[in-house]
C-alpha cells in the first residue's frame, strides 16, 4: 500500500519519503474507516424514521443520531432560505444532489407546499445509482414519498416536477441549464466520497445557483469550507443538530458568516485545503491520497 501511495503522489508531482508515505497511510486509515457496522440494511434513527445503510461507503444515508427526517428538515430545508422565499415566490427550483431515498426533497415539498399551495416546484434529483430498497417514510410524508417513486405524473399535475438524473454527478451536472434557488448537497462524507466534495466539482455545482440562492450541506469539513471560500462565496454555518458543529451553507450574494473560531481553523489547520479533481475524472482514492500528501507536507513544515 505504501508503494501505491508513493506512485500516486508522484503522478501529482509530490515526492514522498518512506516515513511520509507511512503517515499518509495512517491518515487514510484514520479518516476512511466505516462509521457504522449494522447487521441489516435498514435501521431506525433517533426520531423514529428509518434509513438505509450503504455497505459500499460504510455509512448510513442519514444521521442516526439526529434522525433521518429531522436531519432533512433542520439541516437542509431550514438553512436553505426556501421557507421565506416561497412566501413571496410562486416558482422554486432545487437541485438535490445525492438524491438517495428522496427524503430531502419530500420533506422540502411537503413543508413548502403547506406554506404556499399555489407554488410550482422543480427538482433535479441527481444520483450515481438510485437505491433498490426504500424504507417507508413516516406520516405525514408517506403518500408524497410513494408518489415521488411511483407516480411522478400525478405530482406534475400538482405543480411538482421531479427530474431524476442517474450517473456520476461529474458527468451529469452539466446537463442542468437552470439557475436554482437552493442546492441540497448530500453525498456521503468527504473522506469516504471525496469526488463529491472537490473544489473542481463544487465550482460546477455552485455555478447553478441564482445570485440569492443557497447551497446547503450537513458537513463541517474544513476542506469543503476552504474550497467554498476560495471560490469566492459567502460561507456560513447552519445550526448544529445532534452534534457540536453545524453544517455549511454558502451563497454568491447572501451575507453568511462563520464564527471567529471556524475562521481561525480555516487559517491554521493543515486540513483546511481543498480536495482536487481537475479533470473531474480522478479515481476517488487518488483524490484522497493527493490531499493527505499535501496535509502531511504542511504538517511537516
Ligand atoms: C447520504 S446518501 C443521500 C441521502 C439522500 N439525500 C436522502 O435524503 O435519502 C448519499 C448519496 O450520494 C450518492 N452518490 C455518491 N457518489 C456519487 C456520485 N459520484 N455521483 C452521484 N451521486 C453519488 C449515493 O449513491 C447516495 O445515494
Amino acid at each position: 500500500m505504501v508503494d501505491d501511495i508513493k506512485k500516486i503522489a508522484e503522478k501529482s508531482g509530490i515526492v514522498l519519503s518512506q516515513e511520509e508515505a507511512l503517515k499518509v497511510q495512517k491518515e487514510l486509515k484514520r479518516w476512511c474507516k466505516p462509521s457504522i457496522r449494522a447487521e441489516g440494511e435498514i435501521i431506525k434513527t433517533r426520531d423514529g424514521s428509518f434509513t438505509l445503510i450503504s455497505k459500499e461507503y460504510g455509512e448510513p444515508y442519514h444521521s442516526v443520531y439526529a434522525g433521518a427526517v429531522r436531519e432533512c428538515y433542520e439541516k437542509f430545508l431550514l438553512p436553505s432560505g426556501l421557507i421565506d422565499k416561497v412566501k413571496k415566490n410562486n416558482k422554486i427550483t432545487i437541485i438535490d444532489i445525492g438524491f438517495g431515498l428522496g427524503y430531502n426533497s419530500v420533506v422540502a415539498i411537503h413543508h413548502l407546499k403547506n406554506i404556499n399551495p399555489a407554488m410550482e416546484i422543480k427538482i433535479y434529483g441527481l444520483d450515481k445509482t438510485f437505491p433498490s430498497k426504500l424504507p417507508p417514510m413516516p406520516e405525514p410524508y408517506r403518500n408524497l414519498h410513494n408518489k415521488v417513486w411511483e407516480n411522478r405524473d400525478a405530482l406534475e399535475r400538482e405543480g411538482i416536477l421531479i427530474k431524476l438524473i442517474e450517473g456520476d454527478i461529474r458527468n451529469t451536472i452539466d446537463s442542468i441549464k437552470d439557475k436554482t434557488d437552493a442546492i441540497f448537497h448530500d453525498p456521503f462524507s468527504p473522506f469516504r466520497n471525496p469526488e463529491m466534495w472537490t473544489i473542481d466539482l463544487l465550482r460546477e455545482v455552485t455555478s447553478k445557483l441564482k445570485e440569492d440562492g443557497i447551497w446547503v450541506s450537513y458537513t463541517s469539513a474544513l476542506c469543503v469550507r476552504k474550497a467554498l471560500k476560495i471560490l469566492g462565496f459567502f460561507v456560513g454555518e447552519s445550526t448544529p443538530v445532534g452534534r457540536k458543529r453545524g453544517g455549511t451553507v454558502c451563497s454568491p450574494a447572501k451575507r453568511l458568516e462563520l464564527g471567529i473560531q471556524e475562521e481561525r481553523k480555516l487559517k491554521l489547520s493543515p486540513y483546511a485545503i481543498p480536495l482536487k479533481d481537475k479533470t473531474l475524472k480522478t479515481p476517488p482514492r487518488e483524490i484522497l491520497i493527493r490531499y493527505f500528501c499535501e496535509v502531511i507536507k504542511i504538517k511537516g513544515t
